[in-house]
């Protein structure tokens, strides 16, 4: 199996992601704790127009996301098309898209059942199956990773198809708080590889290995590569990744408050820091298709810089 080279350098600052800064960490742990928030309701924020948010709705927007790394936004009034997602994320900073071989011409890819599509149907995102707590593009190169994200709700399913959501600094600051050991197992730069995948060509997408926890050299903010997924994954064959993976599950599968629940609706989308998420099984009806549209970019939502 090739597995790529990885350049997942940490960075020479010292954060409180660093287990070499206990300081750092407690005055970062406080203040997040503080202000995370936990009502779900405290996530949404109505908007009028996403196309040209006023000043009290983009701070409003961007306060939910320095908080919790995520905002839901809701309109009533909306052309729901792919460019108005591109330009809800272009009002954040959200510019270098990171298109799939299956997104569409805008770089935004139409989430929705495909039972007759060859190339997708063997994907879970285009089935009506549940998908599990995962970030996105965790079988991303280093390069191309995943920092922002849109999910945007075009038309929701006749049944099901919620989602879980989390902070994945808030995962950080429990697994940190129960055992720097889980953080230091999961910051190893072969801690999680995802295996190579092929089609008829050959190899489609190089083998990843990297850390589950990483920070970005320049700026120190954390990045989460993550799927709950059993297969196409291999974990560090260790003792301590295996206790660390096996806390993480424990934590996602519990009732922690900071742990949100929620469907999106026709209007409302999820605007991140590619947060934890899941999706439940859905079912359509003839009337009621479920489509979403996700954008993902390789920058964070501007001005959710992490400071401690
Ligand atoms: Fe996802």
């Amino acid at each position: 199996m090739a597995t790529e080279q990885t350049a997942f350098h940490q960075t020479d600052m010292l954060t409180p992601f660093d287990l070499d800064s206990p300081t750092a960490y407690q005055r970062w742990r406080e203040h997040k704790l503080a202000r995370a928030i936990t009502d779900t309701g405290e996530l949404i924020v109505e908007v009028k127009d996403p196309l040209a948010l006023t000043s009290s709705e983009h701070t409003a927007l961007l306060d939910r996301c320095r908080r919790s790394n995520m905002v839901i936004y809701s309109t009533r009034s909306t052309p729901t098309d792919e460019d108005m997602v591109k330009r809800l994320g272009s009002q954040f900073g959200l510019k270098s898209m990171d298109a799939n071989w299956l997104a569409g011409k805008q770089g935004i890819t139409r989430i929705t059942v495909c039972a007759d599509d060859g190339q997708r149907q063997s994907y879970i995102p285009y089935t009506d199956r549940a998908i599990k707590w995962h970030t996105d593009g965790y079988y991303n190169p280093p390069e191309r990773q995943v920092r922002g994200m849109i999910l945007h709700c075009v038309q929701s399913a006749g049944q099901g198809g919620e989602n879980r959501l989390m902070d994945h600094e808030i995962a950080f600051l429990m697994l940190r708080d129960a055992n720097s050991d889980f953080i230091r197992a999961l910051s190893a730069p072969d801690a999680m590889t995802i295996p190579e995948r092929t089609d008829e060509f050959g190899v489609a997408r190089a083998a990843q290995t990297g850390p589950v926890f990483s920070t970005d050299p320049k700026s120190g903010d954390l990045h989460m590569r993550y799927t709950a997924r059993t297969r196409s994954i291999e974990w560090k064959q260790d003792a301590a990744t295996q206790a660390a993976v096996v806390a993480l599950e424990n934590l996602l599968a519990s009732d922690l408050p900071h742990i949100h629940r929620t469907r999106l609706e026709p209007g409302m989308g999820l605007l991140c820091n590619n947060v934890l998420h899941d999706r439940a099984e859905f079912s359509d009806t003839p009337n009621q298709t479920r489509l979403f549209y996700r954008a993902r970019y390789h920058e964070r939502v501007a001005g959710t810089h992490c400071n401690w």
